[in-house]
């Protein structure tokens, strides 16, 4: 019998409707659209506004747009994994109730947290259920409000980030095609560099840590983004390198959208031509979990059977990888 290797078969994507420019930005915080666009490449991002409504509104809309798109049944999927670093609250996760939301009543549900490479380790994660040969089909969600977490007064971080959703639906294969290769890596030395300090175990919310803004994301932007250039960039080298790739084999990259800047840096390491690297980051900024399962579903038209993929990330942990990958279709 041949080898099970774990295919993406469909991708589903939402991102809300409200727009925040970076017009509007300038008259939030003392920043300005030129600044932002040539230190992010960010011209725009979505915000989810209506009150109520959290990751899992996002993460539900994202499947149901993959389930409609590729005409599957929920009551087939054997597993949700739901990669995020927003969840809808601290206790009772929130891939059991999407799960439950879209129709999913045969699968379980767990949430996966790895800051912005949650859902890298999501597709590390959903190949093993699916190489096991015990679960079919896995869907793996990648959704973050992170509008939930972000000072709209400091212009250090609310430029950044943006809300999203998007979906990919793992299965067997025995072509070979799918997940190829892994390198994932963390290191606590990043704990510093970008956190909430509030609201975890070691310093529970109070009127206090509210008073004080110890809920909002901090970031020391300059220590991620000397790690994140470097170790974003060794990562997707080292993978091509072990598997006999070259720029010219390599058909997409597939990176984080965290900033421009080490998307280019990425892409110059593996001899990648601009052509050949998805990005989306003017339209959505930073969107945590969901950066790379949105680049699919905007260039899912342009990939082919067989293409090679490098998926890489980088985020708070610290945590980084890639994941190289087979495509399995051609979307018509
Ligand atoms: O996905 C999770 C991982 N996160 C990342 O990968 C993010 C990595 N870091 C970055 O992308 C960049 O460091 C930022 C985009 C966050 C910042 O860009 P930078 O080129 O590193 O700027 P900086 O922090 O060195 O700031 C340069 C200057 C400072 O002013 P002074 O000290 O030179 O007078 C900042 O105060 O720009 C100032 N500044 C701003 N000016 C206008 C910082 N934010 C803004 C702003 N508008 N929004």
């Amino acid at each position: 019998m041949s080898k099970i290797t774990a295919a993406i078969t469909a991708v589903g994507g939402y991102v809300p409707d409200y727009v925040l420019t970076n017009k509007i930005l300038e008259t939030m915080v003392d920043t300005n659209d030129e600044w932002i666009t040539t230190r992010t490449g960010i011209k725009e991002r979505r915000i989810l506004k209506e009150e109520g409504k959290g990751t899992s509104y996002l993460a539900i809309n994202a499947a149901q747009d993959l389930l409609q798109k590729s005409n599957t049944d929920p009551k087939d999927i054997d597993l949700v994994i739901m990669a995020t670093a927003t969840p809808d609250m601290p206790v009772a996760a929130t891939g059991v109730y999407v799960a439950t939301e879209i129709g999913a009543v045969n699968a379980f549900s767990f949430d996966l947290v790895a800051a912005c490479s949650s859902f890298l380790y999501g597709m590390s994660t959903a190949a093993r259920y699916i190489e096991s040969g015990k679960y079919k089909k896995v869907l793996l969600i990648g959704a973050d409000k992170m509008s939930s977490i972000i000072d709209y007064e400091d212009r250090t971080t609310c430029i950044i980030f943006g809300d999203g959703g998007g979906a990919v639906l793992f299965e067997p294969d025995e072509e070979g095609l799918g997940v190829q290769d892994e390198i994932l890596r963390s290191d606590g030395i990043g704990r510093q560099s970008l956190k909430i300090d509030a609201g975890g175990s070691i310093l529970p919310p109070s009127a206090k840590t509210v008073a004080n803004k110890q809920h909002f994301v901090f970031q020391d932007g300059k220590t991620v983004f000397k790690f994140a250039v470097s170790n974003m960039a060794d990562v997707s080298e080292k993978i091509m390198k072990r598997n006999g790739l070259t720029g010219n084999d390599v058909n997409w990259l597939v990176p984080h959208q965290a900033n421009r800047r080490i998307i280019d840096a990425t892409a110059k390491r593996m001899d990648l031509p601009e052509e050949k690297v998805m990005v989306n980051i003017q339209k959505y900024g930073n969107t945590t979990s969901a950066t790379l399962p949105l680049c699919l579903v905007d260039y899912e038209s342009k990939l082919k059977k067989g293409d090679n993929l490098v998926f890489a990330s980088f985020g708070g942990g610290f945590t980084w990888g890639a994941v190289y990958v087979k495509w399995a279709y051609n979307s018509n």
